[in-house]
């Protein structure tokens, strides 16, 4: 049983610094970032780093995010840092942009971290115990998300306290995440920034720094059999509930709202029941018994989304619909959970 400090924000040096040994003793340590938790070991250590993907469930061919507390340690780890992503890192770290460097030929980082592969993602995070917890440590921490591999990401440790207790060696309960979502994970190449996955950065704001800014095309469509993907996150089943979900979306809400109604009393009539997820303005147009309110704003609904996600299940309804919210700005990132989460299944009107 890993021990656990749950004095929220308010954590002691000491109690990072006991967490930072289990990171040196070779453990794991679930920590908060601004993003989602991580599930953290150092990531210089093959055998520690090997853990996480047991912890998690995770498939070996998917690379783990190396997480950072100063530029040295980038610079320990890749092949160059071109003036792009310098750029990029003045203006984003720390933050939750994950950017994927060429790694150095002699392969300080495992290959358990990047699968394999001869780039590795790094991201420098801005949360408080996160930070402290990489330099007490004294190495990079590699950290994938706390969920069990398919389960929606963790924002708050009451979320996934039952799921990892048993799977780390120290927990740091920080209180709930700041951004709700993960970070945006980014490629450039030739001055050209590739999003491979949308988060609270968005492409608006990567544009401030260079006009091309390209949004991968699995980062909405689906991954087809054997197609191989930029990012290898991208082929698997994420943050999706048991509970079969649709995500329904129309700039005219008008339009939205009506064709969520027609879907629910076709499910109704059926004698079963619908869940729908919406603003709280629309919930009383909703002619479903059951209904939550996700937030009033895209950044109220990055930070509640992946809770509610994970207690749908609770409520034993036949079907959830969850009101889509557009592509721009965080609603690219948003949109791209919801419609794994939903497998797929979702309407644009
Ligand atoms: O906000 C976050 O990024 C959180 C916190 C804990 O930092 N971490 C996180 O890690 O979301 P994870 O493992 O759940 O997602 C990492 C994503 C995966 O989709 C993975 O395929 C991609 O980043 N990735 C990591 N290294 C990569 C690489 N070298 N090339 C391409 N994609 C990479
Ligand atoms: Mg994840």
């Amino acid at each position: 049983m890993a021990k656990y400090s749950n004095q929220k924000n308010k954590i002691v040096e000491e109690e990072i610094a006991e967490a930072a040994q289990e990171i040196k003793n070779g453990n794991l340590v679930l920590f908060p970032t601004e993003t989602v938790y991580g599930i953290g070991a150092n990531a210089l250590d093959e055998v520690a780093v090997k853990k996480i993907f047991k912890a998690k469930g995770r498939a070996g061919d998917n690379p783990l995010i190396v997480h950072v507390s100063n530029i040295e340690m980038v610079e320990n780890i890749v092949k160059e840092i071109t003036n792009v992503e310098r750029k990029l890192i003045e203006k984003f770290w720390p933050g939750p942009l994950t950017i994927i460097f060429d790694r150095k030929s002699e392969k300080i980082i495992p290959n358990a971290v990047t699968a394999n592969l001869n780039t590795v993602g790094i991201r420098m995070p801005s949360n408080k115990i996160a930070k402290e917890l990489i330099e007490k440590s004294g190495v990079p921490i590699a950290a994938p998300s706390a969920n069990v591999s398919g389960r929606p990401s963790g924002t708050k440790v009451e979320d996934i306290i039952e799921e990892l207790q048993d799977k780390v060696s120290y927990i740091l309960d920080g209180g709930s995440s700041d951004i709700g979502l993960e970070s945006t994970v980014i490629r450039v190449n030739n001055n050209q920034i590739n999003i491979l996955r949308p988060g609270k950065i968005t492409k608006e704001e990567l544009e401030e720094v260079i006009k091309d800014v390209n949004v991968d095309t699995h980062v909405l469509g689906k991954v087809q059999k054997n197609e191989i993907v930029t990012s290898p996150g991208m082929k698997y089943r994420h943050y999706a509930p048991n509970t079969k979900c649709m995500m329904v979306y129309s700039k005219n809400k008008e339009k939205m709202i009506n064709k969520i109604n027609e879907i629910t009393n076709d499910i109704n009539k059926e004698g079963k029941k619908v869940l729908v997820l919406g603003e709280k303005s629309n919930l009383d147009k909703y002619i479903s018994q059951k209904k939550w309110n996700i937030g009033e704003n895209l950044n109220e609904i990055a930070k509640n989304i992946f809770t509610l996600l994970r207690k749908v299940d609770k409520e034993k309804v036949d079907l959830v619909i969850i009101e889509g919210v557009g592509e721009e700005g965080l609603g690219l990132a948003i949109t791209n959970r919801l419609i794994r989460a939903c497998e797929y299944n979702y309407i644009v009107l």
